[in-house]
């Protein structure tokens, strides 16, 4: 997602009011089927798409490093990186026969299959280019996605698999499943090779990263981050997928908090919150918005935006405690 945020609130409050009626939809949905049977042959094609989409989205960056002239739903400057990335996954996704609908941080609407929404289709939700205002400095970013049960958007209890890419040094992938955390390395041609299993965060945190400018910040967290500082060591890049993957190696809390003039936060539920609250609970680790785990949120909204903190539990209580 590119950062130079523009006043789109009205574009996405017709969105809010479209996206609301559907929300009320998916939780008759869910509270009448909470068991929907899974297909995991299907989800791992799903992951099985996104790593062998991530060589070309890589590949097509270093020409794409320009701005588009429109905006994405949340008015942000996109680069042709961006649409890049976010129409391969579409036409990609989509042909996997169990996904019904696919919804991206850079679309207005979902876009659907076209083959109803069955139970045990799959609806995917792809951050295509996480930090790509990282393109321009030529820093990490990532590809995030989330693969619910039920049609979008949904509650965070709905996703059956998350993963993300991370564009670094070199291609990895980490996906979340069944509770159990692998991170891959992706090869030149897609392929994906373990190189952790089971991962979980270590019990000795040392890094942490907040975004925001710091005299936007509210004073509660400014001295919950006064405390933090004396204990970790500062790592923030500017790509939540790479300042994320720092917390899940070394230990420690992301977060992008709500700012006083924008409670909201920044980041997306559905897009962000949720794919990454998933990944990190699984290893062991917890989520919060401030006050509780993101994956009990349910989004009022596709493109609705969230405080997000994760990292190991201690941090996430002690932040939930300063802010309570
Ligand atoms: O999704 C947008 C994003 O690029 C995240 O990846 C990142 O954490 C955040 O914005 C960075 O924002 P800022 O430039 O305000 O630190």
């Amino acid at each position: 997602m590119t950062d130079a945020d523009s006043d789109a609130d009205a574009d996405e409050n017709a969105d809010n009011d479209a996206d609301a009626d559907e929300n009320a939809d998916n939780d008759a949905d869910a509270d009448a089927d909470a068991d929907t049977n899974v297909d995991t042959a299907a989800v791992d094609e799903v992951l099985a798409v996104v790593a062998a989409t991530a060589p070309e989205i890589r590949g097509g960056l270093a020409g794409r490093r320009v701005y588009e002239s429109e905006e994405n739903p949340s008015g942000e400057r996109q680069l042709e990186a961006d649409v890049y990335a976010d129409e391969l996954l579409e036409e990609r996704l989509l042909a996997v026969d169990a996904v019904a609908s696919y919804a991206s941080e850079e679309r207005d609407e979902v876009v659907e299959a076209g083959t109803g929404a069955d139970d045990g289709a799959l609806h995917v939700a792809v951050d295509p280019l996480d930090g790509s205002s990282n393109l321009q400095s030529n820093n990490t970013m990532g590809t995030i996605v989330g693969v619910y049960d039920r049609p979008l958007p949904a509650a965070g209890r709905h996703l059956v698999a998350s993963g993300f890419v991370l564009y670094g040094p070199i291609t990895t992938m980490v996906v979340a499943r069944e509770g159990t955390v692998t991170e891959e390395v992706v090869t030149g041609d897609g392929d994906r090779e373990v190189v952790r299993s089971d991962l979980q965060l270590p019990d000795e945190p040392t890094v942490y990263g907040f975004g925001g400018r710091v005299p936007d910040w509210t004073d509660d967290f400014a001295d919950y981050v006064a405390e933090v500082e004396r204990e970790l060591k500062l790592r923030y890049g500017g790509a939540m997928i790479g300042d994320v993957n720092q917390v899940l190696t070394y230990g420690g809390i992301f977060g992008y908090p709500g700012l006083e003039d924008r409670p909201e936060g920044k980041l997306r539920l559905l897009f962000e919150g949720h794919p990454i609250a998933y990944i990190v609970e699984s290893a062991g680790g917890s989520s919060s918005d401030g006050d509780n785990s993101l994956l009990a949120r349910t989004p009022e909204s596709l493109h609705e935006r969230t405080p997000l903190f994760v990292g190991n539990e201690e941090y996430i209580r002690r932040l939930e405690d300063a802010l309570s």
